[in-house]
């Protein structure tokens, strides 16, 4: 059979960083596969996970499978020489060298260690993502367990980097989404977020009356504006927001570069963006951005922390006293220093960017150990325009092998279960899973889907008896774990 030529399309890079910006009515369809996802975790017995040296029950919640765990701990944005270090670096660079504090010092500090093991109140509720929401199934997200997860996007650490206090960051690391298996997604990518607070007399500083103008007001939510917002609070941070980001787009790809802003939607930002760049005659998506929601600030945790920690040193107990614990709670609450502030933050998938400025054709590649692949960029400076040569590293000279598979599906089958099963059986060694037939026999209403499944080897050639150990590892763990019925 001819080996189809498999292009990667900007776009489903991108709906894989877009994850959060559906609202809770998109979630309907996805709701379903909660359940099948769930009622099939539940019958796998009780195991200790470890990652990074602590240790997690598992649970009917867990489904992190030991492929994905493999890459916990890699850090390639750490790795010197590899292109999601040199993109982090010009990233890094053009913060320091553009925003300062007011003792010249760089005003963004940067965060590119921190576990991406997270609890789910900082993935999501910390962020105000709603229970229904799409990102929160278990088709869409790797569980450790009911409590633990593996981080979908890097905005899980805002509210404790802002709850420490901090007023300006960056948070680089790596992220983990379900998705479909082709050229351009892969269940672990790599995330940079970025968040400014200002003070109102930070904000208005550039203003030549700043005298009537205000952060906040009790008003009304609006398409332009949050309800505890001014207009003009809001429209400032709007303009900061859009131009330190156009600069940043402005830096990585040059002058002259044309950019459109498109409104969306994110449960944490209101009003929220997406920035799109010509690029090679195509738009492109970027990032994702938005004004922080108020109530991510105002930090209503440490309030409670503050009381229960009184309350557990038993230091007042009276009615009359419990009014002094709540002023000693929000004095402290205060000197966090967010509640009087208002913030931007911005998100931005590293591999995505990566393969546009270094042309670089299928995502597994930031993944090779292969010297082919990572002698193109070693030793490089990051400034150095680097164009990724295909030649020297033929990712496409190794043919591929393909095998479908047709199995009838029980109710509520999830499709990117079946996705994520090749990718844990096949690692690097598939390159595309495409549902290519789905069909309801018109007597038994019994459901049949068939899969094409691309292997590719990206150092050598498959021999057909390799690809086919894989393929019936695939239909046997297919059948015991997903419950389908092989054709
Ligand atoms: N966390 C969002 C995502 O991964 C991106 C984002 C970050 C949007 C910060 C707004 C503000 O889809």
């Amino acid at each position: 059979m001819a080996a189809p030529i498999v292009r990667f399309n900007f776009l489903h890079v991108y709906h894989r960083l877009a994850l959060f910006k559906h609202r809770p009515h998109e979630t309907f369809v996805t709701l379903c596969q909660f359940y099948s996802s769930e009622s099939a975790a539940r019958q796998k017995p009780e195991q200790n996970i470890t990652v990074l040296g602590n240790t997690y029950k598992t649970d009917s919640w867990t489904n992190v499978r030991p492929k994905i765990l493999e890459k916990v701990g890699k850090n390639l944005h750490l790795k010197k020489g590899h292109p999601l270090n040199l993109l982090k670096t010009r990233i890094e660079k053009h913060f320091y060298e553009n925003y300062f504090n007011r003792w010249r010092n760089p005003l963004f500090s940067v965060y590119d260690n921190i576990s991406p093991v997270v609890t789910l109140e900082q993935n999501f509720d910390s962020l105000l993502v709603p229970e229904d929401h799409i990102s929160r199934s278990l088709s869409d997200s790797y569980y450790i367990n009911t409590k633990y997860m593996l981080r979908a996007h890097t905005s899980a650490h805002e509210h404790d980097l802002i709850k420490s206090g901090l007023d300006a960051f960056l948070i680089f690391g790596d992220v983990y989404r379900r998705d479909h298996v082709d050229a351009s997604h892969y269940p672990v990518f790599h995330q940079v977020e970025g968040a400014r607070l200002f003070t109102e007399h930070q904000l208005f500083s550039k203003v030549r009356d700043p005298t009537n103008l205000k952060l906040f007001e009790e008003g009304r939510r609006e398409p332009t504006k949050q309800e505890s917002h001014t207009l003009e609070a809001a429209k400032l941070m709007e303009f900061e927001l859009k131009s330190t980001l156009e600069n940043l787009a402005a830096d990585l790809f040059g002058k002259g570069l044309e950019t459109k802003w498109v409104e969306t939607y994110f449960p944490f930002t209101h009003p929220s963006w997406e920035l799109e760049v010509k690029f090679q005659g195509e738009w492109l998506e970027v990032l994702g951005c938005g004004i922080l929601e108020q109530q991510i600030l105002k930090s209503e945790s440490i309030v409670k922390q503050c009381v229960t920690l009184i309350y557990r040193h038993k230091i007042f107990i009276s009615y009359f006293k419990i009014d002094c614990v709540w002023q000693v709670a929000l004095a402290m609450c205060y000197t966090a220093g967010a509640v009087d502030s208002i913030g931007w933050a911005f998100g931005l998938g590293l591999e995505r960017l990566a393969m546009t400025l270094y042309d670089i054709p299928d995502i597994r590649l930031f993944w090779s150990e292969d010297s082919g692949f990572l002698s193109q960029f070693e030793g490089s400076d990051h400034l150095k325009p680097i164009k990724y040569k295909e030649g020297a590293h033929p990712v496409s000279k190794f043919s591929p092998c393909i095998n479908d598979l047709s199995f009838w599906i029980p109710e509520n089958f999830s499709e990117n279960d079946f996705h994520d099963l090749v990718r844990n059986v096949c690692g690097e060694y598939v390159e595309q899973v495409k549902l290519i037939d789905d069909f309801k026999h018109p007597k038994t209403k019994r459901q049949s889907q068939c899969y094409r499944i691309v292997y590719r080897h990206m150092e050598k050639s498959f021999t057909k008896e390799e690809v086919n150990v894989m393929h019936e590892k695939v239909a046997k763990l297919a059948t015991e774990e997903l419950g389908v019925e092989i054709r």
